[in-house]
């Protein structure tokens, strides 16, 4: 769906002295009405055709009654440095959304489905992939499901400074002990990657393909949750954070590597399979 969406807000996300470059952008339209937590839309970024190109943005937060979606971004690069000059008030040109987005825990599920919801659900994001997950825990915290299934964020960062900057409301709705934050100096939380924690996480009590972790960030990190969640025999679904030109599946600028139902690999294409995958069905390796 092409939606002229007006924006209600535009501007740096934490306190002013430590934006991090990171912006909150909300925006009022018909896009909310369809979104899904895990999809995405492509932003043209100034009214002007210059960048041709749009700006593909996760949904972080979406408000059906009020019209409303949350979109993060960084500005990085002449597209977002645009981005964030657009006035409050004025409308931006969005697609979407697109993509699939995260299988989503039933709010009343049926006893006599076959699928029933996972027993407990662990949240891994590193960096900036926390944006694509806030919408899913906003979805679960929303519905009080949290209530119902334990959910635990696992999140990592470069250092404080940075979590300070990204962090919303919605991690302290959680209890204290389900939020683990880690930073790559250690200036807060556990010193390391998010992976370790996770490891720990999953190596206690007892786990399986009840238990479901969903995941963003760099690939390297999709990689390395992807192989724990095997080792562990836990479900997981990953978002991944392709470079997207079209976002619409015609460029094929955004392929990865996927398992074929022959047990062989098939190409897909994270904007339009994706961006998010099972954690079972990405290839990362030459060999499978
Ligand atoms: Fe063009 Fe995915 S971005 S095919």
């Amino acid at each position: 769906m092409l939606s002229q969406e007006k924006i209600l807000i535009n501007r740096p996300m934490g306190p002013a002295h430590n934006s991090q470059g990171l912006f909150k952008l909300v925006l009022h339209g018909r896009v909310a009405e369809e979104a899904q937590p895990g999809q995405f839309v492509t932003v043209r970024t100034s009214p002007s055709s210059d960048p041709l190109l749009r700006r593909p943005l996760s949904i972080a937060g979406i408000d059906k009654k009020a019209g409303e979606i949350t979109l993060y971004y960084r500005v990085k690069g002449q597209g977002t440095t645009l981005l964030a000059r657009q006035p409050e008030g004025t409308y931006l040109s969005v697609l979407g959304p697109l993509g699939q987005g995260f299988s989503l825990p039933a709010v009343s599920p049926d006893p006599a489905s076959r699928t029933a919801n996972p027993a407990e659900l662990i949240l891994a994001a590193g960096g900036i992939g926390i944006f694509a997950l806030y919408s899913l825990l906003e979805y679960l915290l929303k519905n009080h499901l949290t209530d119902r299934i334990p959910v635990t964020v696992l999140w990592g960062g470069l250092d404080k400074a940075f979590l300070d900057c990204a962090t919303t409301d919605l991690l302290f709705q959680l209890p204290k002990n389900n939020v683990v934050l880690c930073t790559m100096d250690g200036s807060y939380g556990y010193e390391g990657l998010v992976t370790e924690p996770l490891e720990q996480l999953l190596s206690a009590g007892r786990k399986g393909r009840e238990t479901m972790v969903a995941a963003c960030g760099p690939n390297v990190m999709l990689q390395a949750v992807t192989e724990l969640c095997q080792r562990f025999y836990v479900s997981s679904e990953i978002c991944m954070e392709e470079y997207m030109a079209c976002g619409l599946g015609a460029c094929r600028g955004c392929v990865c590597r996927l398992k074929d139902e022959t047990g062989g690999v098939k190409h897909g294409r994270v904007c339009l399979e994706g961006p998010v995958f099972t954690g079972e069905e990405v290839v990362w390796h030459d060999r499978i």
